[in-house]
């Protein structure tokens, strides 16, 4: 079946591109969200029609398009525009008063249709509001795309709420609350702050990262870029070493400023190109800004860096990507050296140019790292680390060569069309209700499996262990993974792997049930595992222990601790300064540089036993596959484990055990290897008992 889908924004002046962006204060960001995403499912076989729902307006001063009720953008592609009744150009504040016309005429409209949209996009709280209507009247579900939470801004504003901020969260709570789906773009946003409105959200939330535009910039933007820098700078044709960040504290740029000028080769070598925010005038004195300015302006005195600096006052936006262009071309780097990043898109603009980077390894950064491969994590407190770094790259022209090419490769896979695959996924679930997974009815044995290097590496693998699923309906399948849910859907999707009739997340410290599409919290194990568990007492246990960084916020989950470091000894000293403080926690160290702190009875192997018990398949028919430090439990509770050909030394001491099969295949085909070799010495094992 092919889906007809709608997508609703009710404010700004939506139209087909060229956009003036910012021609009002509201027709910004989400309207090339909405255009590259309804392009690029407008471009898919499996859809039938595209189509952008949007208020119409006849505002002299205004292009006139948003006064015609069809506009034709290409042949799947149109964007309808609903006449309230009101045709004033409305900000948003005072669409509001406007919307129940407005649903009610989209209503109207739709009734007198021959067919009826499948699904409804709602981008905003209030498009929500509107979806919602429409799916109490006709019936279409809808799914709810927030775009920034106003919550999370009331927090950052000192959490003063003011009458209309607390319209505007109830109203994102219902959004939520009504939703068959919602999609947010970054970690945060899906684990942290969606949650905040109901923790029961995260079982149905999923994350599609927005495609990245190909940089569109003037002719000049490289000269323009070029001349900008050039009045601070001795040989302005050095390699560019480039940050750019707003002028805060936590941006931590006078570091930067200090690890550049100690080093002798990148002083000799390159140039530094500091863009911290603009200065139309003289910051106001004592203001954070002044102070972080005086900073900078401190180091580069100490250093005595003129003439190898650059701090231009202001720019543009042209002026910016032509700066990337810049960095990128003369063989240099973008560096992110903040405390704490919340996302990073500067990370992704930099890959979009072939641009390498250095960045934080606090927050949002390791993520986009892992994905893109495009430069080096950093502790951002370290000098010594930042300067390192930025020297490793700079010596060795194959790794700055090898950063460069991954970055534009990789960034490529973080296109309109790849959200489309994705988001038409979930849009299926939805729309054709697959009931759920695995009935216990069937199901006689249960296979759990980690992601990440065990399933996940190789797609025909992944498609061959897959394939095994749909022919057996008496296996059930389960993930047990170190990652979050939301992350552990995406992958589970991304890579096309068998519907999970459970998920255990958060190394074994969080269980799923699949209740249709919409995931549940398994409220037993969390209560069976909270006993003795006092996550705040855990992490004042283990502040001061050298070496040991947390992970970003939204890995700190309630029954887990998470934390980076280099050196495994510093496990011992973790288990010693909790049992030094009477706290009974369980420690795992995996791949090489993460450390968990799970409650004692929580862990893949926990969450496996319980999962099977749950499920009535007995413990000899459960099989489990992994290949890292953190499926260590697992692969020891399970009589029928699994090492995928690719496993980790750190798990190398599980080779040798009886009820642990290695795969000579690596990824998917090696975990199928070693269930298809557990069943054959199964039965043989059977036969000879029985003497047949
Ligand atoms: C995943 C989690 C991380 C954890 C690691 C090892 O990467 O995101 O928090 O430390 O697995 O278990
Ligand atoms: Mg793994």
């Amino acid at each position: 079946m092919r889906l007809h889908i709608v997508s609703i924004a009710l404010g700004g002046c939506l139209k087909a591109e060229p956009v003036r962006y910012g021609i009002t204060e509201d027709t910004g960001g989400h309207i090339s969200y909405i255009l590259g995403e309804m392009q690029a499912l407008a471009e898919r076989a499996d859809v039938s029609r595209a189509e952008i729902v949007t208020r119409l307006f006849d505002v002299p001063g205004l292009d006139p398009v948003h006064a015609l009720a069809h506009e034709r953008v290409t042949e799947k592609l149109s964007i309808t525009r609903i006449d309230s009744g009101n045709r004033a150009y409305l900000a948003k504040d005072a669409l509001s008063a406007d919307r129940a016309a407005f649903a009610a005429a989209l209503i109207a409209e739709l009734r007198g249709r021959a067919r009826l949209p499948d699904i409804i996009h709602a981008h905003f709280a209030d498009a929500a509001d509107v979806a919602a209507q429409v799916e109490r009247a006709l019936g279409i579900p809808f799914v709810y795309t927030a775009h920034s939470l106003g919550k999370d801004k009331a927090a950052a504003l000192g959490g003063e709420h003011t009458a209309g901020h607390r319209a505007r969260i109830a109203e994102e709570t219902r959004a939520i609350a009504g939703a068959s789906a919602i999609i947010g773009s970054s970690r945060d946003e899906c684990e942290r702050q969606i949650p905040a409105y109901r923790a029961a959200a995260i079982g149905k939330t999923h994350r599609i990262a927005p495609g990245v535009c190909p940089p569109v910039q003037s002719a000049t933007a490289l000269e323009d870029a070029r001349a900008l820098i050039a009045p601070f700078l001795r040989d302005p044709d050095k390699p560019v070493l480039l940050a750019i960040a707003r002028p805060v504290h936590k941006k931590n740029l006078a570091r930067l400023v200090d690890a550049f000028g100690s080093s002798a080769m990148l002083r000799e070598r390159c140039n530094l190109v500091v863009l911290a925010g603009l200065r139309d005038e003289a910051p106001p004195p004592g203001s954070e800004q002044a102070e972080v300015l005086h900073d900078l302006f401190a180091a580069i005195d100490r250093h005595d860096l003129y003439g190898r600096v650059a701090y231009p006052k202001s720019h543009t936006r042209d002026e910016v990507g032509g700066l990337y262009r810049l960095a990128a071309q003369s063989g240099g780097l973008f560096v992110n050296p903040a405390l704490m990043e919340p996302y990073g898109l500067t990370l992704i603009e930099a890959a979009s140019h072939g641009l390498p980077v250095v960045a934080t390894k606090v927050g949002g950064p390791l993520d986009i790292l892992a994905e893109l491969e495009h430069g080096v994590l950093i502790e951002p407190t370290s000098v010594a680390d930042i300067r390192t770094a930025m020297e490793r790259i700079m010596q060795d022209r194959s790794l700055w060569t090898r950063y460069a090419r991954n970055a534009a490769a990789n960034v490529r896979s973080m296109s309109w069309a790849a959200y489309a695959g994705a988001f038409m996924a979930i849009a299926r679930s939805i729309v054709e209700a697959t009931p759920q997974a695995a009935t216990a009815s069937h199901v006689r044995h249960l296979v759990v499996s980690d992601i990440d290097n065990t399933l996940t590496g190789c797609t025909s693998g992944a498609a061959r262990f897959a394939g095994f699923f749909t022919r057996r309906r008496d296996f059930a399948f389960a993930v047990a993974t170190g990652r979050s849910l939301v992350e552990a859907r995406r992958l589970v999707r991304d890579w096309g792997l068998p519907r999970p009739a459970a998920w255990i997340a958060s190394v074994g410290s969080e269980i799923y049930w699949d209740r249709g599409g919409s995931l549940e919290l398994d409220a037993l194990f969390a209560e069976t595992i909270a006993q003795g568990w006092d996550a705040e007492a855990i992490t004042h246990a283990c502040e001061d222990i050298p070496g040991l960084v947390p992970q970003a916020i939204y890995e700190q989950r309630r029954f887990k601790r998470s934390y980076l470091t280099e050196t495994p000894q510093v496990a011992a000293l973790v288990r010693e300064r909790l049992a030094a403080h009477g706290l009974p926690a369980r420690v795992i160290f995996s791949h090489g540089n993460m450390l968990d702190i799970l409650p004692l009875r929580a862990g893949k192997g926990a969450a496996m036993c319980f999962v099977a018990d749950m499920l009535g398949v007995a413990r000899s028919d459960v099989f489990a596959a992994g290949d890292s430090g953190n499926d260590e439990d697992m692969l020891s509770a399970c009589d029928n484990a699994i090492l995928v050909g690719n496993h980790s030394e750190e798990v190398a001491a599980l080779r040798d055990r009886p009820n642990v099969y290695v795969a000579r295949r690596s990824f998917g085909a090696g975990a199928l290897e070693g269930v298809l070799s557990h069943r054959r010495t199964r039965r043989k094992l059977a036969n000879a008992r029985f003497g047949s």
